[in-house]
């Protein structure tokens, strides 16, 4: 495309001209960030997926969180800027692995993470996200058998803080496992007024050391809120943009990853999607999310259960 094309205004006018809205997580560029209709959590998006009333829908975030949108609106246009964006943690449960899983286990009711794909959905019984695991884990019987799937780190924390033993399925983020407890211990020193926020994906040597540990917006919400002006933030370094935002006068320093080369912190498939592929996607309607309808039926079942039990 011609450099010298205006991207901001070249979306915002497609925006217009075909009835678009634009979600983005907050693990996004700043640039998207700041041009999205809406930014936010896991769980806000797929509420916001449900609520504004559009033609197209770009999910700027990555695939399994544009599944969820098209799933939610099975008539709608729904757009991936790079349909490259996966996640290491949904493809860290592949489907005939997992119903493998499931099958040994008929006595357990399957709780998955909204990080999964639409075909581990079908097999889950209710889908969660990091803002609402916790209560809606709770909200079974404590007697219930339960597996929890994909992710690890979250599994554990969640069995911790609610007593529970719920079998997991031995799946990980690769962006918070690489945060490194030394590294950490080492910034805590330097400012040792700084609290450390976490989400739930690190392992859990970093969540005993968090003064706070939540979803992305709990977090964003928490360092609003918090007394002190120092924050070390554990979690993919997006969120840092919105923070410093709501609270400029705070100072946020990225937690490090065990291989400061590496640039961990960035999720890189969140980072694949960038405002000239949005420019793209908008003007030509592709790539879109297809989802064959006998899947969209029976992964749309636990997803609407988890919006029902946010409400
Ligand atoms: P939340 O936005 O729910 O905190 O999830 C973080 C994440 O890893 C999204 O990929
Ligand atoms: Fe997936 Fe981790 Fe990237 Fe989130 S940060 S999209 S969990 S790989």
């Amino acid at each position: 495309i011609d450099d010298s094309i205006d991207l901001v205004s070249e979306i915002n006018r497609l925006k217009q001209e075909k009835n678009a809205v634009i979600l983005a997580h907050y693990y996004q560029k700043d640039e998207i960030q700041d041009i999205a209709d809406v930014v936010g959590d896991s769980l806000a998006l797929a509420q916001q997926a449900t609520q504004l009333e559009a033609d197209v829908f770009v999910m700027s975030g990555v695939h399994f969180m544009a599944e969820t949108v098209k799933i939610l609106n099975p008539s709608k246009k729904v757009l991936l800027p790079d349909m490259h964006a996966g996640c290491s943690l949904a493809e860290s449960c592949p489907y005939d692995d997992f119903k493998l899983f499931v099958e040994a286990h008929p006595d357990h009711k399957v709780i998955s993470y909204v990080n999964t794909s639409a075909a581990v959905k079908t097999l889950t019984d209710v889908v969660v996200t990091s803002s609402n695991a916790r209560q809606i884990v709770e909200s079974f019987p404590k007697d219930e058998k339960l597996i929890f799937a994909p992710d690890r780190n979250l599994g554990n924390y969640i069995n911790s803080v609610t007593g529970r033993n719920m079998l997991l399925w031995d799946g990980a983020c690769h962006v918070h496992e690489q945060f490194s407890l030394e590294k950490i211990l080492d910034l805590k020193n330097q400012y040792p007024q700084a609290k450390i926020l976490a989400h739930p994906e690190c392992q859990r040597v970093v969540l005993n050391v968090a003064d706070y540990i939540g979803s992305t917006l709990a977090l964003l919400n928490y360092s609003k809120t918090s007394d002190a002006t120092q924050f070390i933030v554990a979690t993919e370094s997006g969120i840092l943009h919105e923070m410093k935002k709501a609270s400029p006068q705070k100072e946020f320093i990225p937690a490090p990853p065990l291989d400061s080369t590496c640039g961990c912190n960035d999720c890189n498939f969140m980072k694949m999607n960038t405002l000239k592929k949005m420019y793209l996607c908008l003007k030509n309607e592709f790539p879109f999310i297809e989802i064959d309808e006998t899947v969209r039926l029976k992964a749309e079942k636990p997803i609407r259960k988890m919006l029902e039990m946010s409400k």
